[in-house]
């Protein structure tokens, strides 16, 4: 009697579902395979999650074999679908929001808000870094977490405590630089700086700011007119690591130095992309490999002040950048692409990243079930820029192509 009882007891618990946001996969998991809300989604070999919305539902993995067949070099440019057959990204975006799953906490730094996220999963962890805000400017903060929804309540380590010390930081980028077994964490400071560490998990072990530039590159002074440089980000490819960053004035600048030789030696910047509108171009860009194509994504400012992002792709990240979605009404992500359950808590789909499929200095991504952190904010909200509440939500890829 006992030992039935015991018997179904253990069946009861293996039937029951996760919650949404809740583990449901992954190598050595034990727990619920099913989702009592939301769509049990692949996020990689040791990590499955359920997820809001409909999109991709499953939890066998992608085929993770890239393809290796290059895309054919006919110097016929006029792939205005980004050559998606070499990427196998959507030809265009639909994505599901949750609601802001991460805020400031109420404790003795009083922030405004939590923004500009980084994010990977290591470990079998999320790590994530952002942007604190408070009107007296920027810092960041660290926090891990095993699923989305104990984010808010995860223990936030605020690095103005360590060596990367207090003043203006902002905008983190966090990643793996292979080569040399160490942890990058890249940021704005006025130039462009970054920390090292050889433990991710350990949020004293950033080393001070140091910069990729002695100051601000000429051709950036020339072009920024009443901007601010800002949001640094690095890729590698095999040879070399590349420096992008935007001045809020219509320009994306790009540098690069050796894979051998990186932090040191960056080159002057180039504009690898301009748009004579501002708000067409503005800020916060990403840089991903996906497939054997790059995909680069800069955050605008739309019709109705809202912020979305556009997206271009290149078959190298030196050259020419072919619009893929890059208009308001078709963005990578924006009020008109993506969906909420109810009210939409924000308009707003702002500064983020994509949970890409490894760690590496490559930001490598899979087009399979895609999901971007982004900062989103109350459409009532006013008041100073600096002040505003944003808070992070997580967008999933409702039309999959894998
Ligand atoms: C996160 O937790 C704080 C309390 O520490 C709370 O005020 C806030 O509403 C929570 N959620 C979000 C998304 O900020």
């Amino acid at each position: 009697m006992l030992r039935s009882l015991v018997v179904l007891a253990a069946v009861c618990h293996v039937l029951a579902g996760a919650p949404l946001y809740g583990q449901c996969g992954g190598t050595g998991w034990t727990g619920a395979t099913t989702c009592d809300s939301g769509v049990c989604t692949y996020s990689n070999d040791w990590y499955s999650q359920c997820l809001p919305g409909s999109g991709g539902g499953t939890t066998a993995p992608p085929t993770t074999t890239a393809t290796t067949t290059k895309a054919t070099t006919t110097t016929t440019a006029t792939t205005t679908s980004g050559g998606s057959a070499s990427s196998n990204l959507p030809s265009t975006f639909k994505w599901s929001s949750s609601a802001a799953l991460i805020g400031p906490h109420s404790d003795s730094h009083n922030l405004a808000a939590l923004k500009d996220p980084s994010i990977i999963f290591y470990n079998g962890a999320y790590h994530v870094f952002a942007s604190t805000a408070v009107s007296a400017g920027y810092n960041l903060v660290y926090l891990s977490f095993t699923d989305f929804g104990a984010a808010n309540a995860s223990t936030y380590h605020y690095l103005d405590a360590t060596p990367i010390g207090s003043g203006y930081r902002a905008a983190p980028q966090v990643f793996f630089m292979a080569p040399q077994n160490l942890w990058y964490l890249v940021y704005q400071n006025g130039n462009a700086a970054y920390s090292t560490n050889k433990d991710i998990t350990n949020p004293a072990g950033w080393s001070a700011p140091k910069t990729f530039y002695s100051s601000m590159p000429a051709i950036i002074s020339q072009n920024i007119g009443s901007g601010f440089w800002v949001d640094m980000w690095v890729i590698c490819d095999s040879a070399n690591c590349h420096l992008f960053s935007e001045d809020d004035n219509g320009h994306v600048y790009r540098s690069d130095t050796s894979l051998a030789n990186f932090p040191n030696g960056m080159s002057q910047p180039v504009i690898a992309i301009s748009d004579s509108n501002r708000n067409n171009l503005f800020e916060a860009s990403n840089v991903y490999k996906v497939g054997n194509l790059y995909l680069l994504i800069v955050e605008c400012i739309g019709s109705s002040g809202r912020r979305y992002f556009r997206s271009w792709t290149s078959s190298s990240l030196t050259g020419t950048w072919t619009a893929k979605t890059a208009t308001e009404s078709n963005p990578f992500a924006g009020a008109s692409n993506v969906a909420f359950s109810g009210t939409p808590w924000t308009q707003d789909i702002s500064h983020g990243e994509m949970i890409r499929s490894n760690v590496d200095q490559t930001m490598t991504i899979s087009p399979c079930n895609m999901r971007y952190l982004y900062q989103g904010i109350s459409p009532t909200a006013s008041g100073d820029y600096n002040a505003l509440p944003w808070r992070l939500g997580l967008l999933t890829a409702t039309n999959s192509p894998c």
